[in-house]
């Protein structure tokens, strides 16, 4: 294996910072068999991509994501651009042997999703879908005490994402810093952009989601779209709340707003299993919060967690600083990388994989129609 892992990113929005600081900051925490070295750096605008690459070191810079694809020298294409071009940048990086790392959601929708499932299948590529939140320290301990059987069966899983940001109805849609709001370039609106998070924790730790039963809205039915200047329908669900079915028997739970005045990013799980609950939220990210029912009465209660214990009971903490000091968001994407790359470097994959993606994929598709039916619909199991 070579000494260096040559890296193409494409995207230096919110995203292309978290990745590109990881990439950075990987070697000086973890044992990694490679060194990433950021070879090139791709947006849309040539000024922004050239101060990108000088205030993050990247050897060089450009404007058309295809000459990231044919260089010679990358190793991994690490897509950072809004969701309608995540399947058409993968698809030609398989095609040219490239490993992907690829931003959430996979796709705008199943049939995008499968097409790129099939290409990096095909082509025998290591992939990864950054959903990031599985490697919060706390989030990954919840993960490992759910597999230690120490909740016991589970009833409820309940998990929320909340924003405030589009409530003005100045707010645009489309163009760069708002193409969340357009549904040709996000395919959805909270459901694919935040409970694609959710969902994705949620099966990681409790099993597929079989049927859901959604309620979405769109509170501001028209916005000016930056691009054409005119005001244009939206396309988006602006919330959506949706019960559901794990395979497990258990009962699910989600809601999802970008009209939650006062919430900037509550993020936050909560599961209850037979002896014990769990709780998590964003806002606090190093703590979980743990009952037990199994304890002696007189002390029975909440207990907030530290997650920054070494000697592994920590997940990723041993190589951080010193018992009691809290990390935060980004180091989510150091573990992200790190994990990666130990992966590839043993030949293993690394989850969320692209085909795992496409089942969270399917949930979020299946909660879309069932908005729209207002009906139960089945997630598809192929
Ligand atoms: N994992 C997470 O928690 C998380 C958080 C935020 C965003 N995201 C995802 O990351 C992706 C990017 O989101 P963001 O917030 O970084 O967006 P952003 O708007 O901050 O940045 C988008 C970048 O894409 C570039 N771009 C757009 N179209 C392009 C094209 N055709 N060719 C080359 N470059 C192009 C722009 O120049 C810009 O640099 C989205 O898929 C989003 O859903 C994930």
């Amino acid at each position: 294996m070579a000494k260096q892992l040559n890296v193409g990113m494409i995207g230096y929005g919110f995203m292309g910072r978290a990745h590109s600081n990881a990439y950075r900051m990987v070697t000086n925490f973890f044992d990694v068999p490679q060194e990433p070295v950021l070879k090139v750096i791709c947006g849309l605008v040539e000024d922004e991509a050239k101060a990108f690459a000088k205030q993050w070191g990247y050897e060089s810079h450009c404007t058309d994501w295809r000459q990231v694809i044919e260089r010679d020298d990358i190793d991994v294409v690490d897509i950072c651009v809004p969701n309608n071009v995540h399947a058409e940048i993968a698809i030609a990086a398989a095609e040219a042997g490239k490993m992907i790392i690829c931003e959430k959601p996979l796709a705008l929708d199943v049939a995008q999703a499968r097409t790129m499932v099939e290409a990096v299948e095909k082509a025998g590529v290591a992939t990864l879908v950054s959903f990031c939140y599985r490697r919060v320290p706390a989030v990954t301990l919840a993960k490992a005490l759910i597999d230690e059987g120490r909740l016991g069966k589970i009833f409820h899983y309940r998990s929320v994402f909340l924003q405030d940001w589009t409530i003005s109805a100045e707010v645009p849609q489309g163009g760069m810093a708002t193409w969340r709001l357009d549904v040709k370039a996000a395919g959805s609106g909270v459901t694919g952009d935040l409970l694609a998070h959710c969902i994705d924790t949620a099966m990681w730790h409790n099993g597929p989601i079989t049927r859901v039963n959604a309620m979405t809205e769109t509170f501001i039915k028209e916005r000016v779209h930056t691009e054409t200047g005119k005001v244009e329908p939206v396309g988006i669900d602006d919330a959506c709340t949706f019960f559901c079915r794990f395979e497990n028997g258990s009962m699910g739970n989600f809601e999802s707003t970008r009209y939650a005045r006062g919430h900037k990013a509550l993020y936050t799980f909560e599961i209850n299993g037979e002896h014990a609950s769990i709780r998590w939220d964003l806002h606090d990210l190093h703590r979980l919060e743990w009952f037990d029912h199994r304890d002696e009465g007189k002390l029975r209660g909440w207990r907030s967690i530290h997650v920054t214990d070494h000697g592994g009971d920590h997940p990723y903490m041993d190589h951080w600083w010193v018992p009691g000091l809290a990390i935060g968001y980004a180091e989510a994407f150091v573990h992200q990388v790190a994990d990666f790359m130990t992966a590839v470097g043993k030949g293993e994959p690394c989850s969320p994989t692209f085909r795992e993606a496409l089942a969270t994929q399917k949930v979020c598709e299946a909660v879309l129609e069932s908005a729209k039916s207002g009906t139960w619909v089945e997630v598809p199991a192929d």
